[in-house]
């Protein structure tokens, strides 16, 4: 039998080591996702810990320009949730990419974002397994110098991802470990290259995905990059033609920068999700945790200082990636190197 929304905030909030002493804070939009707040509060409640709502009136989450940022309800926010020791944010957009993120985690917390529609939330459900999975390839992109990045539809991409403080994203769908952030279901590893050496060219074909339009690809595009950003997009078809005219909505050079790229490893996430459910109730998860994509994003990266609410989530298809040779995805498929 299917479970309950409290049901699975209870399983997650065991999966997130949630004490009897612990307070957990859910940040919310007001009259949104309503559902979720109050799921969490009554899971958090059935395993003794405290709970609280914090509501801001609206955040901005645009898709398209006009947008202005209009930070002043989350510095109080903030300090409610200073208070509590997992933070969940059920806002509409995500506080992914931005300052709070990093403002809460970087003081210890945790922080669990969900979105998604309660069965994906229950298909897609972390555990040790995935875990292990996401840290063996998080441990190769440490040790690695060079991502490359290969298709026989025509991608080759680089990138320097040298150093022992490269920014590596782990997600395996929860947290339990102090300062830890991670979004409800997840199961991918990613990285942020260093700032503008990504150099080559991205060719995308039918079947890949764009988030958060929510849909695949028709047509086949390339993309030319040098150091770091984008400087073309060429393709005979409409998809080419969107996404130069999305960019350029923007009048931003910083969404023509790439952001993190990684790859999707959880075993149960499906290609089909977007035509299997209605797309733009899912927020893009088990697309991008696909096992064997290719996932690369543009625009915001908090570590190069970018913010810019302009950011497409492209899992591909068919590629391969090495890491100095070594390919931990082959033609679309997972190698195991590394577990
Ligand atoms: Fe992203």
């Amino acid at each position: 039998m299917p479970k309950t929304l409290r049901e699975l905030f209870v399983d997650q909030f065991k999966l997130c080591k949630l004490t009897s002493s612990e307070t957990v804070a859910v940040i919310s939009e007001l009259g949104q996702k309503t559902q979720y707040a109050e799921a969490a509060v009554a899971a958090a409640r059935d395993l003794g810990a405290g709970a609280l709502v914090l509501t801001a009136s609206s955040l901005s989450n645009p898709m398209l320009p006009p947008y202005e940022a209009d930070g002043r309800e989350v510095a109080a926010l903030l300090a409610a949730a200073a208070e509590c020791d997992l933070v969940i944010d059920v806002t509409v957009g995500g506080l992914i990419h931005s300052d709070v993120r990093t403002r809460i985690t970087g003081n210890g917390k945790r922080m669990l974002f969900v979105a998604e529609p309660t069965d994906v939330l229950e298909r897609l459900m972390g555990d040790e397994n995935l875990r292990a999975v996401v840290e063996a390839g998080g441990r190769l992109l440490r040790a690695g110098n060079t991502l490359r990045v290969t298709s026989a539809a025509g991608t080759d991409l680089t990138a320097d991802i040298s150093g022992e403080n490269l920014p590596i994203t782990h997600q395996w769908g929860y947290v339990d470990e102090p300062g830890r952030w991670d979004h409800w279901p997840s199961g991918f590893v990613a990285c942020f290259p260093h700032d503008r050496t990504a150099q080559g060219q991205i060719v995308l074909q039918a079947g890949d995905v764009l988030i958060p339009w929510q849909r695949a690809v028709r047509d086949t595009v390339t993309l030319t990059v040098e150091d770091g950003f984008i400087t073309d997009i060429k393709g005979d078809g409409n998809d080419a033609f969107v996404l130069r005219d999305y960019m350029e909505a923007w009048h931003d050079p910083e969404v023509y920068a790439l952001s993190h790229m990684g790859w999707g490893v959880h075993p149960i996430a499906r290609w089909s999700a977007f035509e299997v459910y209605e797309p733009r109730s899912l927020y893009g998860q088990e697309l991008r945790s696909t096992a064997g994509n290719f996932m690369w994003s543009t625009g915001p990266n908090r570590f190069a200082g970018r913010e810019t609410p302009a950011h497409l989530d492209i899992p591909m298809r068919a590629c391969t990636v090495e890491i100095d040779g070594v390919a931990v995805v082959r033609d679309g498929r997972l190698t195991g190197e590394g577990a």
